[in-house]
């Protein structure tokens, strides 16, 4: 077994040139190793390294990775490790699965409809603000049973405790410890009313069912719920950014896609591959371990980098362009036994949105003069913003009659 880490430089993961050029700044992280030392972390680069480390949860531990997230409660099931976690994603598993999904289509399909039509007839938007940030949180109020009028205020306590997640960050500060609170206190006291009142057909009141059976417990349905709002807002906010971030500046692309719904589907999937928004997974070593000729000491902080590996070009062809054909499988929801609970949820709210958005409005550019810039150093990878300009479908109407 060698250890050459001594030997390498340590890499900045705030300097990385993630804002300028994903393709440049993975490159960077990759010309430093497969394995790398960054401050008291250590990288995994390679699409081989992450592999073996995401599917080996015994010894790249998930149990004290998230702790600096400062949750009040276990992070269920992302703080936890088999036989636990196995339990825990048994139970899960089918609330979340392709086919219960689809059961949610409509609603979620009226939630985005009713969004864009409000901007449809402005005839502009800021696509984060008035799109990509409302929408999760609709669905995620809308399929726990909880009031839309909420949306604010967890946003609002979202935003605080996620500016800790970046991977450089240290302790959370009192205001993020408040936020936590009040989340916490708010997600409680719903599951208590629910206890109260169990006639819905909502998740919540599903997942609380559960406890009878020797399921879930109150504690555990916290965690997990807080866990959604960690994981299940943002990371759908960029992916929606720079979905519609490429398309405004790839017109032969966008009229591709609104001109053939079925090809949506594809482009997620390669948009996930090339700008995931979750660059970085954190994981705990539980004994030394040898990864890519590199001993890793047991309690050693690991970060797999998804992102990284999402481009490795000895896994991927052409890593660093958005091919739309074959489906590849890639990182972006994680690998192994952690693999991301809500990937059929977040895929269909991607392609509802895209679909829906391109019925009314297939043709629109970026603001003039106006370049996203990508957020970095940050712990979701996405867009500042992306200010669309279209024709509202009434003007599109009039200037047709017009023509004619
Ligand atoms: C485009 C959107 C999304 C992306 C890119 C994404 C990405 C990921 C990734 C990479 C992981 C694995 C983390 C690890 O290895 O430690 C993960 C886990 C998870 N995600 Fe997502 N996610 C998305 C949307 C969602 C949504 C909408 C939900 C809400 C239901 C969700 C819930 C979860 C949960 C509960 C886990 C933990 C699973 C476990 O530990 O077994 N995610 N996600």
């Amino acid at each position: 077994m060698t250890n050459e880490l001594s030997e390498r430089d340590d890499v900045d993961i705030d300097a990385l040139p993630l804002a300028q050029d994903r393709g440049v700044g993975w490159q960077a992280l990759r010309d430093a190793g497969a394995v790398c030392p960054a401050g008291e972390s250590f990288i995994l680069t390679s699409a081989d390294a992450v592999d073996e480390a995401a599917k080996a949860p015994t010894v790249f531990s998930s149990r004290r990775a998230f702790d600096r997230l400062g949750s009040p409660l276990a992070l269920i099931p992302i703080g936890t490790d088999p036989p636990d976690h196995t339990r825990y994603r048994r139970l899960l598993d089918p609330f979340f699965s392709p086919k219960r999904m689809a059961e949610r289509e409509p609603q979620l399909r009226q939630s985005a409809a009713e969004l864009i039509d409000a901007i449809a007839v402005r005839g502009q938007c800021e696509l984060i603000t008035d799109l990509a940030t409302p929408y999760p949180s609709d669905v995620f109020l809308g399929l726990f049973g909880l009031p839309l009028r909420d949306r604010d205020r967890l946003n609002q306590w979202k935003d605080s405790i996620l500016e800790f997640t970046s991977p450089s960050a240290t302790k959370p500060s009192p205001e993020v410890l408040t936020h936590a609170l009040e989340l916490f206190t708010y997600l409680s006291e719903h599951i208590t009313r629910r206890r109260q009142d169990n006639s819905g057909d909502d998740l919540l009141t599903r997942l609380i069912k559960t406890r009878d059976e020797g399921g879930l417990s109150d504690e555990d349905i916290l965690g997990l719920c807080f866990l959604f709002v960690l994981a299940g807002l943002d990371t759908v906010t960029a992916a929606l950014g720079f979905a519609f971030g490429r398309l405004a500046q790839d017109p032969s692309l966008r009229r591709q896609l609104a001109e053939d719904e079925s090809l949506i589907p594809a482009f997620i999937e390669e948009l996930l591959r090339t700008d995931g928004p979750v660059p970085f997974a954190p994981r705990v070593t539980t004994e030394d371990v040898e990864v890519d000729g590199i001993l890793l000491p047991k309690d050693t902080t690991v970060l797999m980098s998804y992102g990284c590996a999402n481009r490795d070009p000895d896994r991927y062809d052409d890593a660093d362009e958005l091919h739309v054909g074959e489906r590849v499988p890639h990182f972006a929801f994680g690998k192994g036994p952690h693999r991301c609970l809500g990937s059929h949820l977040a895929r269909m709210e991607l392609r509802i949105i895209l679909e829906e958005w391109h019925r009314r409005i297939p043709e629109y550019s970026l603001a003039d003069g106006f370049e996203p810039q990508v957020l970095w150093p940050s712990g979701t990878l996405g867009l500042d913003a992306v200010p669309l300009v279209f024709m509202p479908p009434s003007e599109m109407t009039s200037s047709a009659t017009q023509r004619r």
